[in-house]
């Protein structure tokens, strides 16, 4: 089996994993109030490229983590980026009509909908961190549980994402976006990462640094290559409009650099993303292969 075949079939099968976990917490369509949980099951399932998920499940794979453990915490990380997506939408946000090929929450529902739709899926995201065992002890759970919401939180995402509204209109420094890419987007992913692992075998302090690294890294490619696809790719393969952040003005790297200098910068942090794989050899391979999915992605 050829290598892209065969990173295929892993993708495949975890998604389809993912999907199935995530249908099942999520509250079913007929429970009362029915509408928010219709919008909330129309948010969540049946699109996204399940990054987080997928990293989750490298990450855990590579620590020897029970997969039904890794699912619940691939699914809570998945639950807070799908409320993350609600919110980004919103006229008072980024205004977006389309979001995975569909009309996005607020216009498919209404906004107050869309509002309450993020405040539950945050909600359900905890609960699952605590309602199911995770970790082999309480203390670890526990860690993880705020390891989530440290990275959700005003520190984290949302902390990110006021820098981005305060920034629109504006110009930031490289370091600036690096410091808000970091939070509105690398928070969440270097969390996935992280619950992968901590679903797992105890790790040496130096393999821990090691991932957080390749995590840190890979989280702030991503939306890096997020400012490149805006700019370059086209409405139909985003599945949202293409062009906005140029529309709306808002400080990119791809408005700081160019889209040719912002490609090498992706580069440059996928090499220091693989390179913090060093030390795990062969167990590394999943998460070297999702580094280069998330920099050279088309979508
Ligand atoms: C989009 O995230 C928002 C960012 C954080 C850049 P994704 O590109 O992971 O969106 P989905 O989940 O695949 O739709
Ligand atoms: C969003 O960044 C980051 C989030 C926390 C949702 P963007 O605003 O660039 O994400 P898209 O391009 O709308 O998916
Ligand atoms: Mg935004
Ligand atoms: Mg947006
Ligand atoms: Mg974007």
């Amino acid at each position: 089996m050829s290598n892209s075949v065969d990173f295929q079939s892993w993708v495949h099968a975890r998604q389809t994993r993912i999907e199935s976990t995530l249908q099942s917490v999520l509250p079913a369509a007929e429970i009362a109030p029915q509408r928010l949980h219709q919008a909330m099951r129309y948010a969540v399932l049946g699109g996204g490229k399940r990054v987080r998920p997928l990293l989750a499940f490298s990450a855990g794979e590579l620590a020897q983590a029970d997969t039904g453990r890794v699912a619940i915490a691939g699914a809570a990380v998945e639950l807070v980026h799908a409320y993350s997506l609600v919110h980004d939408d919103l006229p008072c946000m980024d205004d977006d009509v389309l979001r995975r090929g569909k009309p996005t929450c607020h216009v498919e529902y209404d906004e107050a909908a869309a509002l309450l739709v993020g405040d539950a899926l945050q909600s359900l995201a905890f609960q699952l961190m605590a309602e199911y065992r995770l970790a082999d002890d309480a203390a670890t759970q526990l860690e993880m549980v705020k390891l989530l919401a440290a990275a959700a939180g005003s520190r984290g995402m949302a902390g990110g994402q006021a820098i981005d509204l305060e920034a629109t209109g504006k110009t930031l420094s490289v370091p600036e976006l690096e410091f808000m890419h970091i939070h509105k987007t690398g928070a969440l992913i270097r969390a996935a990462v992280l619950l992968g692992v901590r679903c797992g075998a105890s790790m040496n302090e130096k393999e821990l640094a090691q991932l957080d690294h390749f995590a840190k890294c890979i989280g702030l490619a991503f939306q890096v290559v997020d400012d490149v696809l805006d700019a370059e790719a086209s409405t139909a393969t985003l599945g949202k409009t293409a062009g906005k952040d140029a529309q709306r003005n808002k400080p990119t790297y791809v408005s700081a650099l160019g889209v040719a200098q912002s490609k090498s910068f992706a580069e440059e942090l996928r090499q220091k993303a693989l390179r913090a794989l060093d030390g795990f050899g062969e167990r590394g391979l999943r998460l070297r292969q999702l580094a280069d999915f998330i920099v050279l992605r088309e979508f």
